[in-house]
């Protein structure tokens, strides 16, 4: 039986089979969620908040726990919308403020402006270049050469994989 679940940002409801995921939900209403992982639980990507219905969700597996726990806007309610299944009425979704990117020639296309939005890194949703800041071609480097970021050996291992 089909479950309805709100989602805040455009303030609507929608149904989805019992146990379908919450990412199926987004991007049927055509949310901008980029799925980096292909739906695997390894990137921030589909990262959302849920408002309310958490124990309406599928629990947390060990996959979902980890990489959430490097996600630097991860808060209590925080669940990646691939991993987390709908079991029941109730749950409202929110999606975190801010744009994931997907490549560094996302950011290199944007220089010489200002970000409309905060722009996070895909993994850990560290933002990269906060919204109404400059993007220059040292805002790049420093992201090129930021090895906490690890953003070069993420992006390299992804088109490997073929994501
Ligand atoms: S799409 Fe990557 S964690 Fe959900």
């Amino acid at each position: 039986m089909a479950k309805t679940v709100r989602l805040e940002p455009i303030a609507q409801e929608t149904s989805v089979e019992t146990n379908g995921n919450l990412l199926s939900v987004l991007l049927n209403k055509d949310l901008d969620v980029l799925r980096e992982c292909g739906g695997r639980g390894m990137c921030a990507t589909c990262h959302i908040y849920v408002s309310d219905g958490m124990n309406n969700l599928s629990p947390m597996n060990r996959r979902e726990q980890r990489t959430l726990e490097v996600i630097t806007s991860c808060q209590q309610n925080s669940r990646l919308a691939c991993q987390a299944r709908v079991l029941d009425n109730g749950v409202v979704v929110e999606l975190p403020p801010g744009m994931y990117i997907n490549s560094l020639k996302d950011i290199e296309d944007l220089i010489g402006r200002r970000a409309e939005q905060d722009l996070l890194h895909p993994i850990t949703g560290k933002v990269l270049v906060e919204a109404g800041k400059l993007i220059t071609r040292s805002t790049l480097r420093t992201i090129e050469n930021s090895e906490n970021l690890n953003f070069n050996s993420y992006f390299s291992n992804s088109s490997e994989s073929g994501i």
